[in-house]
């Protein structure tokens, strides 16, 4: 038997018990043992539920008790979960988690102290909810350079998008609905300006360079300022509005961005709706490969943190989990990134539109008299921004253009 800890019994933490038992008896065949829950720590009490002989609220219990070999960290943030995961980690029992808020922030740390102490710390549901894309970027991609990642990272923003688009309709109305699937972060502004999606692309990023990507060194926008009329105005042009993260190599520099983008039907994100996710990586050998799959919600999340139990439980004494380097990235400034641009313009600045952005291409819409879209061709970003500051308060909006 092998004894597992769950800390923190939320939509994730509950979802793994949902899995361990549902899924009870393939799992016993893969894992080649039974996997137990000894233990479940919340603050909260559950009155009624049928794990509430689990329940406890001392960590101290489960950090001392030798037969318990492996602990899902779903509590998230990066203060008790840091601390538990320091301590689970310091007495050799490997965590999985499906926290990347504290990844991103201590992963190399974390990763290091796994290795110290012959255990394993897991984070396949950090990124992508239950896509497998931690796993492929460190076993079957390993003969790659991988060159870039571009995906959508969050599921929330891409329901919101997704729903705006088909439907018609309004941004709040649509993060409710994303909020009561379960899909969006307790803090609504890490889903709708773009941190959480920042902190899985930190992740992937350091796992591509094998060096550290902090957040903070991530351009980072998000999609509350983008509006009905933005939408209809990529759809005319043939596109799709999208939140995406981009990580690209630049020589021995890495180029790092999540925002918006309009995205055309060649690219395969464009295809990508609702609460799905998508990670394209380019190698060098292999060229493009895309993993796609449920980005968010209960049990695709928790499935995720499962299978790095069952991968721990498979290899225990042993150290099976990557390493990325506490040295910090090389980073290329998005000055001199070279984009085609959208912007809305209020009614009157053709003139002017023309004049700074030479050959660019109207889109129009004879009801919609207050404004009018325009696409530049390619430019630097510094030029851009250059530009657009010259036009003030006539510009409405402006989001980059993919491809
Ligand atoms: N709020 C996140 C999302 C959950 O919407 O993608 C999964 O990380």
């Amino acid at each position: 038997m092998i004894y597992i800890a769950v800390l923190g019994y939320g939509t994730v933490g509950s979802g793994v018990v949902e899995v361990l038992e549902r899924n009870k008896e393939s799992i016993r065949r893969k894992a080649t043992d039974e996997i137990s829950v000894k233990y479940i720590l919340d603050l909260r009490e559950f009155p009624g539920d049928p794990y509430e002989d689990k329940l406890v609220h001392d960590v101290n219990l489960i950090l001392e008790d030798p037969e318990v070999s492996i602990v899902c960290e779903t509590m998230g943030g990066v203060g008790a979960a840091y601390q538990f995961t320091k301590l689970a980690l310091e007495r050799g029992k490997s965590v999985c988690t499906s926290n990347k808020e504290l990844v991103a922030a201590h992963g190399p740390e974390l990763l290091a102290l796994a290795r110290a102490h012959t255990c394993n710390y897991m984070f396949e549901a950090s990124v992508g909810g239950g896509i497998p894309i931690i796993r492929p970027l460190n076993s079957a991609l390993t003969a790659e350079e991988i060159e870039s990642i571009e995906g959508i990272l969050n599921g929330t923003t891409n329901y919101i998008l997704t729903k705006m688009e088909k439907e018609g309709a309004d941004f709040e109305e649509m993060l409710r609905r994303a909020q009561e699937k379960g899909y969006a972060e307790r803090n609504p502004e890490a889903d709708v300006e773009g941190h959480d999606a920042c902190r899985k692309l930190a992740i992937l990023s350091s796992l591509m360079l094998g060096k550290n990507v902090s957040v903070d060194k991530i351009h980072t926008e998000g999609i509350s300022k983008i509006t009905a009329a933005d939408i209809r105005y990529a759809k005319e042009a043939g596109r799709t509005i999208k939140l995406l993260g981009i990580s690209r190599r630049v020589g021995e520099k890495v180029q790092v961005m999540v925002a918006p983008f309009l995205v055309g039907p060649d690219n395969p994100l464009h295809a990508v709706d609702g609460v799905f996710n998508a990670v394209c990586v380019t190698g060098n050998m292999l060229g493009k490969s895309m993993y796609y799959g449920k980005g968010a919600g209960k049990l695709p999340t928790a499935s995720a943190v499962v299978g790095d139990v069952i991968d721990c439980a498979r290899h225990l004494g042993k150290v099976i989990t990557c390493f990325w380097d506490e040295e910090e990235a090389d980073y290329a400034g998005l000055e001199e990134v070279e984009n085609r641009f959208f912007l809305r313009v209020k009614t009157g600045a053709e003139e002017a539109m023309e004049a700074l952005f030479p050959q660019g291409k109207i889109v129009r819409f004879p009801d919609r008299k207050e404004d009018f879209g325009y696409i530049t061709v390619s430019m630097k970003e510094k030029d851009f921004q250059e530009r657009c500051g010259i036009l003030g308060d006539t510009v409405c909006n402006t989001i980059r253009v993919e491809g």
